[in-house]
């Protein structure tokens, strides 16, 4: 029967084996499934390992820095990439969910293909692929699932010619978070709720300004860190917030506001494919909100979005 000390010791075995003394690159997104697959090969080849962790510039607030001082603090070979505003330049003007998804996917790829250009005779692309991600075409994390769903967008970057290594392919969410526990991965990241690949870029409906990613993070920021202070961030599967293209009346003092509204949403769910609205205490919302519309400029109402999927969908574009 499984455990994750028999898959760990099975999976670094077979990977040294496959992989020799070849150079591996990886790209990471601070997410569960490819932290574990970057430790596990860690643990075969060492530092043959380089690993790549992009700043899209759609990521939580202080994600980047913190995430990035984490894997290094794992011993992980890292390169951070800050390319924020090829990000926003690719994104300027695009409102179509589909069209900021191919936007941000091929500059991904585009990044990401520079710096493995930069590792000498590199062989293999590591991926956070599970076993879910093999069978289904959605995936939730991160570069894998961008990767996979842009690789046929024009000709092939060379990172994509390289030979695949997928340690988690055969396992579920689970047996994942399992063995990156056995791995002495820490919680923050064992635990980190699925964070879609293109981040705050579909969380902002419409088009996406820097102004508005700033916004967003101080609105989610504080949402997320209310769940974790009132204990109930490991109760809800995924949270996160909207920015919506809408503007509403408010009064401050003796003045008419006319302000943004932000969207609040929480959900139960096994592996995304349904998923229930999360009943979060009204106290705690109502905290919620009043600290947002007391603390973030530009955002003057907040809502709680009470939808099932099907047939809402968990995120909004
Ligand atoms: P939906 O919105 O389809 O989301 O109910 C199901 C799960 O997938 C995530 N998601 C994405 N993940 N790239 C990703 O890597 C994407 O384009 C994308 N769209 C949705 C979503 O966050 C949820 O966990």
């Amino acid at each position: 029967d499984w455990t994750s000390d028999v898959f760990i010791d099975a999976t670094i075995d077979s990977l040294k084996e496959s992989i020799g003394k070849d150079r591996v690159v990886m790209g990471l997104s601070g997410g569960v499934d490819s932290s574990v697959a970057a430790t596990l090969i860690h643990r075969a080849i060492g530092d043959q390992l380089t690993c790549v962790f992009v700043d899209n510039g759609l990521l939580r607030k202080n994600e980047y820095e913190e995430v990035l001082e984490s894997y290094k603090g794992m011993g992980l070979n890292v390169i951070g990439v800050d390319s924020k505003q090829k990000f926003y330049d690719a994104l300027a003007g695009i409102s179509d969910p589909e069209g900021k998804r191919k936007a941000i996917g091929k500059t991904f790829i585009e990044v990401f293909d520079e710096e493995a250009h930069k590792i000498k005779d590199v062989k293999w692309l590591g991926q956070g692929t599970i076993y879910p991600d093999v069978i289904e075409s959605v995936s939730v994390n991160g570069p894998s699932a961008t990767i996979k769903s842009h690789h046929n967008v024009g000709g092939l970057p060379d990172f994509m010619k390289l030979k695949v290594v997928e340690p988690l392919n055969t396992l579920f969410k689970d047996g994942v978070r399992e063995v990156g526990k056995a791995l002495g991965i820490s919680d923050a990241i064992i635990g980190r709720h699925p964070f879609p690949g293109p981040g705050l870029g579909i969380r902002i409906l419409g088009d996406v300004t820097p102004e508005k990613v700033q916004t967003l993070q101080e609105v989610d920021y504080i949402f997320i860190q209310g769940l974790k202070d009132a204990g109930l961030y490991d109760e809800v599967w995924q949270a996160g917030s909207m920015l919506l293209p809408v503007q509403s009346v408010g009064v401050m003092g003796d003045e008419r506001t006319y302000e943004r509204v932000v969207a609040l949403r929480a959900v139960s769910s096994v592996d995304g494919m349904t998923a229930d609205w999360v009943h979060l205490p009204y106290d705690f919302l109502g905290k919620v909100s009043n600290d947002i519309i007391n603390k973030v400029k530009g955002v003057n109402r907040v809502v709680y979005d009470i939808s099932s999927k099907p047939p809402a969908t968990i995120e909004w574009e």
